[in-house]
Parts: structure tokens; C-alpha cells; sequence
């Protein structure tokens, strides 16, 4: 069992990184079975869907881009959850994540092969109320039409996902609400994506 993890900032191992990167690393401490493996596309040459059609014949894009090396990862049957992370622009994802988000429509086309794979979201704001929990819904309507289980971060706090807020005078880790948000997002998607493969 493997949990992916998605990082779409485009700045690369800044704030949304290390939001998802404490997510990633809570889950192999609360469940020692469980995989991790965190996808950032700072690297990576991402461009947005041209809806050409050429991924209703194939899982393959018609665009000469990193997407294509990516598919065998997010295609494999080992994956029990995703969680995506972005920094929130103008109150909502970023482009890097919307563009990578789209074209995770061959995904859907070639046999809904993101079906019951547990969704969950990380925002990370400059300021504390800047759009994180709207961001997190954009994200989770994408995921609905992936056919995928949504979780949010569980109990006790029981709200829509990770948020964080980058803009703190000492730092993002001293958002103490926020990282106990990513915390516990990571081990809830671990959890259930536990339980619908058991
Ligand atoms: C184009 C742009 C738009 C932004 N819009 C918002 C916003 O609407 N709300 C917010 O809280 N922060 C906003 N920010 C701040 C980023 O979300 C914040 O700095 C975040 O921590 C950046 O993540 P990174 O360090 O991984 O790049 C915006 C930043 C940029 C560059």
C-alpha cells in the first residue's frame, strides 16, 4: 500500500512542500505498512489540457510534456490514497494543480482507474483565513468526478483538510493548528485507505 502525495507549487520545497512533506511523514509513523511517495512539480513541465481526445483510446497524452512519466506511478494498483497539496492563489489552487488535475482526466477515461482510492487535501495560505477550506472544496469536487473517497482531517478537529498558514511571523512550523491539521489528514487517508483494501 503506497499514499502519493502531490505538491503544486511551483516554488520548489517551500512552504506547501514541507506542509506535505510533515503529512507524508506522520502516516509510516502511525501505520509502519504503509508507503509514501511525494511527487513535486516544481520539477516538472506540466501543461494544461489541449482536449485533443487522444486519451479516450489510450492511456497516453498527445502533449510531449513530464506528463506522460508520471501515468505509470499514479496507475499503480499499489496506490491506496492521494493527497494533494497546493498553495492557495487568489482563493483558490494554483495553476501548476489545476493543470496536472485536468489532465488526470485519462485516469477517469481508461477505466476510472482513481475509483476508491482516498482523496484528501493541503492548502497553504500567506494569510490564516485566505481561501484554504474553499480551496480544499475546489479540490475535492475534482476528485468526486475520480470516483475517489474523500477524507478530511479527522477527528478530533474533523474539518475539510490540512490547512495551513505560511505567513507566520516565526515560520510556517509554528503554525501549530495548521501542522497538527496535516498531521492527522495523512494518517486518516492512511487509515481508510487501510480499510477499503483490507
Ligand atoms: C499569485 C498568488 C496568489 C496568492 N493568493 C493568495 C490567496 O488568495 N490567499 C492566501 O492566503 N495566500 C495567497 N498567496 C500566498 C501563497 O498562498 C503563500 O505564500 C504560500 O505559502 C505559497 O506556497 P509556497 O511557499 O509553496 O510557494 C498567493 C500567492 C501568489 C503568488
Amino acid at each position: 500500500m503506497k499514499i502519493l502525495g502531490i505538491c503544486c507549487s511551483p516554488r520548489k520545497e517551500k512552504t506547501t512542500y514541507y506542509a506535505l512533506k510533515t503529512s507524508l511523514t506522520a502516516i509510516p509513523d502511525a501505520y509502519g505498512q504503509v508507503n509514501t511517495h511525494l511527487i513535486d512539480l516544481s520539477e516538472k513541465e506540466i501543461n494544461g489540457c489541449k482536449a485533443c481526445g487522444a486519451c479516450m483510446k489510450k492511456l497516453k497524452c498527445s502533449q510531449d510534456d513530464d506528463f506522460n512519466a508520471l501515468v505509470p506511478i499514479l496507475s499503480d494498483p499499489e496506490v491506496g490514497g492521494i493527497i494533494v497539496a497546493t498553495p492557495v492563489y487568489m482563493g483558490s489552487m494554483s495553476s501548476q494543480c489545476k493543470a496536472f488535475l485536468d489532465r488526470c482526466v485519462m485516469f477517469r477515461r481508461n477505466g476510472f482507474l482513481f475509483r476508491d482510492k482516498v482523496g484528501g487535501v493541503i492548502t497553504v495560505g500567506g494569510v490564516r483565513n485566505g481561501g484554504q477550506s474553499a480551496t480544499i472544496q475546489h479540490i475535492h469536487a475534482v476528485m468526486l468526478v475520480q470516483d475517489m473517497i474523500l477524507v478530511g482531517d479527522g477527528q478530533p478537529g474533523a474539518h475539510f483538510g490540512g490547512t495551513m498558514w505560511s505567513g507566520h511571523p516565526d515560520g510556517i512550523e509554528r503554525d501549530e493548528v495548521g501542522m497538527a491539521t496535516v498531521q492527522s489528514l495523512g494518517k486518516r487517508v492512511a487509515e481508510v485507505a487501510l480499510t477499503v483494501n483490507r
